[in-house]
């Protein structure tokens, strides 16, 4: 983009100024990162202003999802019951679930419960029950634009120790995106989850992540959250994806249920908890654009 784009014209990201004292900048920088093996994101991954706007409103339509549903997650309820909620709340308010026939996935949102890790499908069979624990994966698209974050719901009587699961995956969430700066790496993120989660006697996933998010459902990079300090993806501002830990009460170890080929369990069956949130990288830090 620089080389089609005069140092007075107005920036190719839309922020208003001129590109010298804007992205001339950032992609200076970027350079200088480079030429030190740095794994430097492709301009591609930046978002302009007019695509984080794009995001920014995706987002809002998932947070309004989760909000709207939390009402309903009781006991009793079936899985099947919450997902045909959120399809059709979702196409009132003018979205499509991004899960939606989805590299085949059958259904508008993912209930992950107890030892379920992620992407359990809804079933008219699955009731939720006092003292389960549940996550429900909620992405849309509006516009075009990709959005994507989850939250735990406690049913009925929950555990002591199960709360307290529930609890550390969230801060291990919440620890992990306070990393989140422009010229910090990826890395940060995963270091300060996998921290917090070993200090409470916890482990976590190691084979699934999260990910870049905007204009597609899944896009670059991939996140982890056992990685270290000062490696991976240098954070540029404009970057989108998602910071989503799995947390485990046992050991780290995941199986995947090999009649539906989506349901991933804990291989102890213990129980294991995620929070999610969809996170842009801004000048000065970050910005959440779905929780
Ligand atoms: N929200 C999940 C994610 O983190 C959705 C996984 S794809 C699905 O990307 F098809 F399983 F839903
Ligand atoms: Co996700």
């Amino acid at each position: 983009m620089s080389d089609k784009q005069g140092r007075n014209d107005s920036c190719w990201c839309g922020s208003g100024r001129k590109y010298k004292k804007c992205h001339a900048l950032i992609e200076e920088k970027m350079a200088i990162y480079r030429s030190k093996a740095c794994e430097v994101p492709p301009l591609g991954l930046l978002k302009t202003q007019q695509q984080i706007q794009g995001i920014r409103d995706s987002g809002k339509l998932n947070i309004d999802l989760l909000d709207f549903i939390g009402d309903y997650v009781v006991a009793g309820v079936t899985t099947g019951e919450l997902d045909r909620l959120i399809y059709e709340k979702t196409g009132e308010l003018g979205g499509i679930p991004a899960t939606l026939n989805y590299n085949g996935y059958p259904k508008s949102v993912c209930i992950s419960i107890n030892d379920v890790v992620c992407h359990g499908i809804p079933s008219e069979r699955v009731i939720l029950r006092s003292g389960d624990i549940a996550n429900i994966d909620v992405s849309t698209i509006y516009n075009g634009f990709f959005s994507d974050s989850s939250r735990m719901f406690c049913v009925g009587d929950v555990s002591a120790e199960k709360q307290r699961l529930v609890d550390v995956a969230k801060e291990c969430m919440e620890l992990g995106i306070e990393q989140i700066k422009p010229w910090g790496f990826l890395g940060d993120v995963g270091q300060a989850v996998h921290d917090h989660a070993r200090k409470n006697g916890y482990s976590v996933v190691r084979e699934i992540g999260g990910h870049g998010i905007g204009l597609q459902f899944h896009e670059d990079p991939w996140v982890s959250y056992v990685s270290k300090q000062g490696t991976g993806m240098l954070l540029v501002p404009g970057l989108v994806f998602t910071v989503e830990p799995m947390i485990n009460m046992g050991k780290a170890g995941t199986a995947t249920d090999e009649r539906d080929n989506w349901t991933v369990y804990t291989a102890d069956g213990e129980p294991s908890a995620q929070w999610e949130k969809t996170v842009l990288v801004t000048e000065t830090g970050y910005e959440i654009l779905a929780y």
